[in-house]
């Protein structure tokens, strides 16, 4: 019998890391600051049960059949108006609904990468994004916003387009501040780079009122047609199973998204989309903002109290301004973070490591430490268990 045809060449790239942190959360026992989950405390269930109930009665058109492929334009309406500004001003045809922020990154790579073609990406790197261009096999510039010879105009040179994520990234926590999201801009401009600005995490910011979006600061008061791709998701602002999405460009490049997304899923949706729209329009997301900010801000408090009382010897990190997530250095370079993560499940805490946030997979200087799952009391012990691990390496 001949061999059946392989698989194609760029699942070769991937190896089980990742697999391993991802699914450890159902280990029992097991204190998972590996994921990047948000607390099932602030699931707005009920406000979706009624609201899904109710679209259903109300929308069977909307919900029940199949949907244009850019999306219902009752949610592209909703969308349209909640990000419009003096300066942005939206209809529907500047708004892309996706089957979540995932489906928004993976459309992007197919409408502007050819094979090997080039990204330059904020280092590190969400690691949903690297999978979702992965099997367009492109070539990563890193962009270390925090380096001093840092240049956006180098690094964006040649590329198809920049990825950032300016509200606390993840993994690493960072706020990219005022002046350098103008830079990335005048970059854009004047390489002709997109420059996308994936931002799951805008709403989040525990010390200070948000910063202008990178799509806000690229609006000129005319029809939007600029060079920002702004991609969002209801995932951390209502609930993740929800898989609503959306991406926000110029008429352009929604058009060729649309495209793409004919041949991916044709339509994300109806019963979602129309849910999206409803708790949107009727404030089940900015009612619930003041409740999660305090408890994520206490989360975050809470962990990095534990990593100061339990790990100061063993790691450095900066207390993120938003977000989800503490990105620590570990001190000893002999500890390889792959390793520690490995040993860190026999000693029942997960964390992520930061091989899994480089294009190369090489860098095993970092972890990624996540606190919205976790009550202050499992953070604690959660740390402690960390550190009990990285002992374990004397
Ligand atoms: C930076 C970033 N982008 C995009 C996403 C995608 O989210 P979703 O597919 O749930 O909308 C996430 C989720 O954690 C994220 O952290």
């Amino acid at each position: 019998m001949t061999d059946r045809a392989p698989f194609a060449s760029w699942l070769n790239d991937t190896n089980d890391v990742i697999s391993v942190f991802l699914s450890a959360g159902q280990i029992p026992g097991l204190i998972n600051l590996g994921g990047g989950l948000p607390s099932p405390d602030v699931w707005p269930v009920e406000e979706i049960a009624e609201i899904s109930g109710r679209v259903v009665r109300e929308y069977p058109t909307e919900t029940m059949t199949y949907s244009p492929v850019p999306g219902l334009p009752y949610l592209r309406d909703v969308l349209a108006k909640r990000y419009s500004t003096d300066n942005v001003p939206l209809t529907r045809d500047n708004v892309l609904v996706t089957t979540g922020g995932t489906q928004a990154l993976s459309l992007i790579g197919q409408v502007l990468l050819n094979p090997g073609q080039k990204i330059a990406a904020q280092s590190p790197t969400y690691l949903g994004a690297l999978d979702a261009w992965r099997p367009r096999t492109p070539e990563y510039q890193p962009m270390i916003l925090e380096a001093a010879d840092f240049d956006p105009v180098q690094d964006m040179t040649g590329a198809q387009f920049a990825y950032t994520v300016p509200n606390f990234s993840n993994p690493s926590g960072r706020l990219v501040g005022l002046e350098q999201r103008k830079e990335l801009l005048a970059a854009a401009q004047k390489t002709g780079a997109w420059l996308i600005e994936d931002d799951p995490y805008g709403k989040l910011y525990y010390d200070s009122d948000p910063l202008p979006t990178l799509l806000e600061l690229s609006g000129d008061g005319t029809p939007y047609s600029g060079p920002v791709i702004y991609v969002g998701t209801v995932s951390k602002e209502l609930a993740p199973g929800l898989r609503i999405g959306w991406i926000i460009a110029a008429p352009e490049m929604i058009e060729a998204l649309a495209t793409a997304k004919q041949g991916s899923d044709m339509f994300s949706s109806g019963v979602c989309q129309m849910t999206a729209a409803k708790a949107y329009e009727e404030g089940v997301a900015d009612n619930a903002l003041p409740r999660v900010l305090a408890l994520y801000r206490a989360r975050r408090d809470a962990l990095c109290a534990a990593l100061e009382k339990h790990l100061s010897d063993h790691l450095t990190w900066e207390k993120p301004c938003g977000g989800m997530f503490v990105w620590a250095k570990v001190k000893d370079p002999a500890i390889q973070t792959e390793q520690l993560m490995r040993r860190c499940l026999d000693y029942g805490v997960c964390i992520s490591p930061s091989s899994v946030f480089d294009p190369e997979g090489k860098d095993q200087s970092g972890i990624r430490i996540n606190f919205t799952l976790n009550t202050p009391e499992k953070l604690s012990e959660g740390a402690k268990r960390l550190a009990d691990t990285i002992r374990s390496f004397d």
